[in-house]
């Protein structure tokens, strides 16, 4: 079995320190840069939009994994591409005409991904898994860092893998939010291929160690 990836989330890093904070993930064993841009309408908050992440992307030397919060991301999808992202995850909530969405993603040189909310359904994706790169199923509602995590994210995460196996789709599972060392391993058991963790990274005394332990105890 694949080693899982580590996604550490900049919405947690000291944007006063941004550089700083992107380079520790430059030199850790971290996988992907998780970017989260909230709109406010999406979900109740704003987090930064495209001059930061285009501060992040000078620095930044692994895969940009920018997960939009907001409502028609199909008006940015040519100026996340030019942006640098590898990874553009869009919510299913907030896709009206998501095979079109999905199919613009990859047109524009990225790989495609689709956030699901706590309440949505692993089924509804039934008939796009087979275009879909990365599935990223939020472990606590999105908007904020720091919350606990959803238990039921277990169920999901088996069912998403049913779904995968059945259709024979090559798509990654992401987690996102509440992630820590305590739920890294039942996470990988359960499934999951990329952790994204925010708090349990940035809000540590040594965050370079942080995720080293991340990933050695989901390995
Ligand atoms: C929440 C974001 C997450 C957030 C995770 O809406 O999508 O990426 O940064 O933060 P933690 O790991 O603190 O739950
Ligand atoms: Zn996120």
């Amino acid at each position: 079995m694949s080693n899982i990836k580590i996604a550490p989330s900049l919405l947690a890093a000291d944007f006063g320190n941004l550089q700083r904070d992107v380079e520790m993930v430059n030199n850790s064993v971290a996988d992907w840069h998780h970017i989260d841009v909230m709109d406010g309408v999406f979900v109740p908050n704003i987090s930064y939009g495209m001059p930061v992440v285009k501060a992040i992307a000078a620095h930044a030397t692994k895969p940009l994994d920018v997960h939009l919060m907001i409502i028609d991301p199909d008006r940015y999808i040519q100026t996340f591409a030019k942006l640098g992202a590898e990874i553009l995850t869009v919510h299913y909530e907030a896709c009206t005409h998501l095979h079109r969405t999905l199919q613009a993603i990859k047109a524009a040189g990225m790989k495609a991904g689709v956030a699901l909310n706590p309440h949505t359904n692993i089924n509804l994706l039934e008939d796009v898994i087979n275009d879909i790169d990365v599935v990223l199923i939020m472990s606590v509602n999105p908007g904020f860092g720091g919350q606990s995590f959803i238990e039921n994210t277990y169920t999901k995460i088996k069912a998403l893998k049913e779904l995968i196996v059945k259709k024979g789709a090559s798509t990654l599972i992401e987690i996102d939010g509440g992630v820590s060392s305590s739920n890294a391993k039942a996470l990988k058991d359960a499934g999951a291929d990329v952790l994204v963790a925010g708090s349990f990274v940035f809000k540590s005394s040594n965050p370079t160690e942080t995720i080293k332990e991340l990933k050695n105890c989901a390995n």
